[in-house]
């Protein structure tokens, strides 16, 4: 492992795509810090990916605690003094179906809480060690569900939730536009995840590698996109 590839954090990496993500990454040489909020299951997830003999180590972190975020930053900063890429991967979908009038309120609160708190805090908290390395790369993996252009009923929850952090992309990426700090958004497609379910046409290995693409752009690459399948879409 060199010393100087890129750190990464992939928050949800037990699991899904946040896993493949991981897969991926460590397959390109970084040094993938896999999360999770359950540490059996994370642990067990990084044992499969051979954390023993590859770059991945394993960290606790449920994203909507504070604490943990902090937690993580300080074992970050002692073990590597850097993070280069973050990936706010980790999500709930609660509400697939019901409709804006017949949601409970608590639902949106604990939507709102992992999908847009959880990258919110992420970011807040590990952007300042980007910045004193005045490099960065953050992918937060939203949804065409979160589109304005492509916005529709139901699933208000989870739209909102992703609509929020689709702000909060352009708002990150136009405020760290100065340095090589970049913040982009992906849509992964319908994918064959527990969430997606069995029927989506897109693979997790195939979201992965879009969303790594999007990962690894180099300084001439953009900010403040959004991304499906690698191309640009409207926000
Ligand atoms: N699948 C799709 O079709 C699709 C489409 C568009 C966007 N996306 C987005 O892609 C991302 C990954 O989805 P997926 O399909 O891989 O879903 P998934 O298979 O349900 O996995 C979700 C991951 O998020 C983790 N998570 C949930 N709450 C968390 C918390 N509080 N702290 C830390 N981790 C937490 C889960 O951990 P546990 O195992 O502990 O629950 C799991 O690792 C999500 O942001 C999702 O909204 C998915």
């Amino acid at each position: 492992m060199k010393q100087n590839s890129p750190v990464v954090v992939v928050t949800g990496g037990n699991r899904g795509i946040g896993y493949e993500i991981c897969k991926e990454l460590s397959k390109v040489g970084c040094r993938v810090v896999l999360t999770s909020r359950d540490e059996e299951h994370g642990k067990q997830a990084a044992a499969k990916l051979g954390a023993d003999k590859k770059n991945i180590v394993y960290h606790k972190l449920d994203v909507t605690d504070s604490k943990d975020i902090e937690t993580l930053r300080d074992w970050i900063l002692k073990m590597y003094g850097r993070v280069d890429i973050l990936i706010n991967n980790a999500g709930i979908y609660l509400d697939e179906g019901t409709s804006v009038f017949n949601v409970d309120e608590k639902i949106v609160k604990e939507t709102l809480d992992v999908n847009f708190y959880g990258a919110f805090n992420m970011c807040r908290i590990l952007v300042p060690i980007m910045r004193q390395n005045g490099y960065g790369r953050i992918v937060n993996i939203s949804s065409g569900y979160g589109a304005m252009s492509e916005m529709a009923g139901y699933d208000a929850a989870y739209r909102i939730s992703k609509a929020a952090l689709n702000a909060l992309t352009l708002i990150m990426a136009d405020e760290l536009r100065d340095g090589d700090i970049k913040v982009n958004a992906v849509c992964p497609g319908w994918v064959n995840t527990d969430m997606g379910g069995k029927m989506a046409p897109v693979s997790a290995e195939k979201a992965a590698k879009d969303i790594v693409h999007v990962a690894l752009m180099d300084e001439e690459g953009p900010t403040g996109s959004f991304f499906r399948h690698k191309k640009p879409i409207e926000w």
